[in-house]
């Protein structure tokens, strides 16, 4: 696929089709993200990938969150269907920071690695959502994985069920400005 037609194309997708996602296509989007540029090429992205069972005790774990948290009068946002399409979607990937604390550009490194992720799966035929919504309930998580990482997003992939208009988008002139 041509990169302008994957860069236009790609779309958030936040309903998926029941059939799974053969895993040679999975470790195609791993490997993608992989190949993205990382701050002092400190590769600082980790993936959990999360199918089957142990994806519904993850998203059984962020439902509870989301639960006590809304119970104690927290903003959730669109954090319950955002566990919807968690739950739905056939494969989950949870993306961490293994970059060292205090160091802002390691968490650029994982944004560059889920950027070509999702690129990656849209060129397969895949759909994606990049979903920042786990930190509504990130200690849940974090405790269930027990890792020493950062939680930095997850990502929904599977075939998509709809094909969504493209969002709007702000004009080069009214985001940059060029200086001589
Ligand atoms: C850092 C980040 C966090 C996001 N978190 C969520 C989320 O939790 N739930 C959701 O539905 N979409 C989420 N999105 C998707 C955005 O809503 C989406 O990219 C944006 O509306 C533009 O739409 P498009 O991706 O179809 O072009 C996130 C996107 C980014 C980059």
């Amino acid at each position: 696929m041509e990169l302008d037609e994957a860069l236009r194309g790609r779309r958030s997708i936040r309903n998926y089709k029941g059939e799974a996602v053969p895993m040679d296509m999975v470790q195609q989007v791993l490997e993608a993200g992989t190949l993205a540029p990382s701050a002092h090429n400190g590769q600082q992205w980790r993936f959990s990938v999360l199918t089957g069972k142990a994806k519904k005790r993850v998203t059984d774990v962020f439902r509870t969150d989301l639960s006590a948290l809304s119970k104690k009068g927290g903003s959730i946002g669109s954090g319950f269907e955002s566990c919807r399409i968690m739950e739905q979607a056939p494969v989950v990937i949870i993306v961490w920071n293994a970059g060292r604390a205090g160091f802002e550009t390691h968490i650029h490194s994982v944004a560059a690695a889920i950027e070509n992720m999702l690129l990656k799966a849209y060129a397969l035929g895949l759909g994606t959502l990049w979903i920042g919504d786990v930190f509504d309930a990130s200690e849940g998580l974090i405790q269930y994985f027990g890792k020493h990482w950062e939680l930095t997003a997850a990502i929904a992939l599977g075939w998509p069920a709809e094909n969504p208009n493209p969002r709007p988008r702000k004009s080069v002139s009214e985001v940059a400005e060029f200086l001589d």
